[in-house]
């Protein structure tokens, strides 16, 4: 029969290429027990939404498999999301990942992005939540499909939760077509209030959909907020590109990491005849993140799918999950927690 130690020993050689260290020293391994020809043991990932998941789980399986006299391993996958704070701030105690989604165009799909991605990583397990800090065209409740009346307890805000994802959005509070005409002061109250005033409550990931722009919102959070990294949204064409790029070098320059470039409106595909086309040129995000050494996280089509998905309330990586485009999206969303997963481990001292 094989021992605890012998087990350990196989599988201090499973290395997380991501992370460059072997599960058991990044205490991955947990709850090893034998008997007779079967080990059980639980491997607790860096967070639910793991794009090595079903690779880290096969190599385990493998290495104790190549143990002598084993003939049976069961391994329980969990998780525990790393977290990339280590900031002294009392803004937002309980979240582990604060994620904005950027771009320096508007319209290119950041709203889109944020709302698919806190969805699916909701549904991968983790605990989410989606912060809409455009304070002129709030879109996120309608986008998540939610129609909230704002009350508060113990002094704070109480979120929306729609899709197993808490959600606040200044369109809780300024329903209607009014257009808010306030200016920078104002502004930045308002998105420091829906920070600190609201009982987001333990959460691995807020997501912040960001207005377009380098403006007083951005800049806002970027300076207020301890962003543990920045996805920057852009479509291929040139006009896209080069504002984007504007937006990466303004998080850069303010210290926040840039978890990478996603390429929305990519190409389309023909549902009748399956031709790919690329409306908007192709290329263009992949080609930017590679000049700007950053991580390509991938390619969103322009599908009628998201598009309805989005007017509906109905976000897309819940309703058609098994779809071309809800697929991309999911990748997506899986690059990022992998990206923070780093970022966090960077921050680690072991
Ligand atoms: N991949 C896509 N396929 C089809 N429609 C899309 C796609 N991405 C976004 N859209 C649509 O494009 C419009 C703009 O998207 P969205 O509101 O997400 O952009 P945004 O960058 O957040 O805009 P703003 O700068 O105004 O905040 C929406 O109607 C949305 O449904
Ligand atoms: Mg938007």
């Amino acid at each position: 029969m094989v021992n605890r130690e012998e087990v350990l020993s196989v599988l201090s050689k499973v290395v997380d290429p991501e992370l460059g260290r072997d599960v058991v020293s990044l205490g991955m391994v947990q709850d090893i027990e034998v008997e007779r020809e079967k080990v059980t043991l639980t491997l607790n990932l860096t967070t639910p939404a793991c794009p090595l998941r079903e690779r880290l789980e096969k190599e385990t399986r493998d290495a104790v498999y190549s143990l002598k006299g084993v003939k049976e391993v069961a391994i329980k996958v969990s998780s525990k999301v790393f977290s990339t704070r280590n900031d002294s701030q009392d803004l937002l105690p309980g979240v582990k990942n604060i994620v904005a989604v950027a771009s320096g165009k508007g319209g290119v799909g950041k709203s889109t992005i944020a709302v698919n991605l806190a969805c699916s990583l909701s549904l991968a397990g983790a605990k989410v939540g989606l912060l809409d800090s455009d304070i002129y065209g709030p879109n996120i409740p309608k986008m998540m499909g939610i129609d909230h009346e704002l009350r508060t307890e113990n002094g704070m805000i109480v979120p929306a939760t729609a899709y197993n994802v808490k959600v606040m959005s200044i369109g809780f509070i300024y329903k209607g077509e009014t257009p808010l005409i306030w200016r920078g002061p104002l502004i930045s109250g308002a998105v420091k209030q829906m920070l600190g005033q609201v009982n987001w409550g333990e959460l691995d990931y807020l997501i912040i959909d960001l207005p377009p722009g380098t403006g007083d919102v951005p800049l806002t959070v970027a300076q207020n907020v301890p962003l543990g990294g920045v996805v920057v949204v852009t479509t291929p064409q040139e006009a896209a590109v080069s504002i984007a790029a504007k937006s990466v070098s303004m998080f850069r320059r303010l210290g926040i990491p840039i978890v990478g470039i996603v390429e929305n409106m990519s190409y389309f595909v023909c549902r009748k005849c399956g031709e790919k086309t690329y409306p908007f040129s192709s290329g263009g995000g992949r080609e930017m993140a590679a000049r700007l050494n950053e991580n390509f996280l991938g390619d969103v089509p322009i599908s009628e799918g998201i598009r309805e998905g989005c007017d509906s309330g109905r976000p897309v990586v819940v309703f058609s999950p098994n779809t071309h485009e809800a697929t991309a999206l999911k990748e997506i969303s899986f690059r990022v927690a992998g990206v923070m997963s780093i970022l966090a481990y960077s921050k680690m001292a072991f």
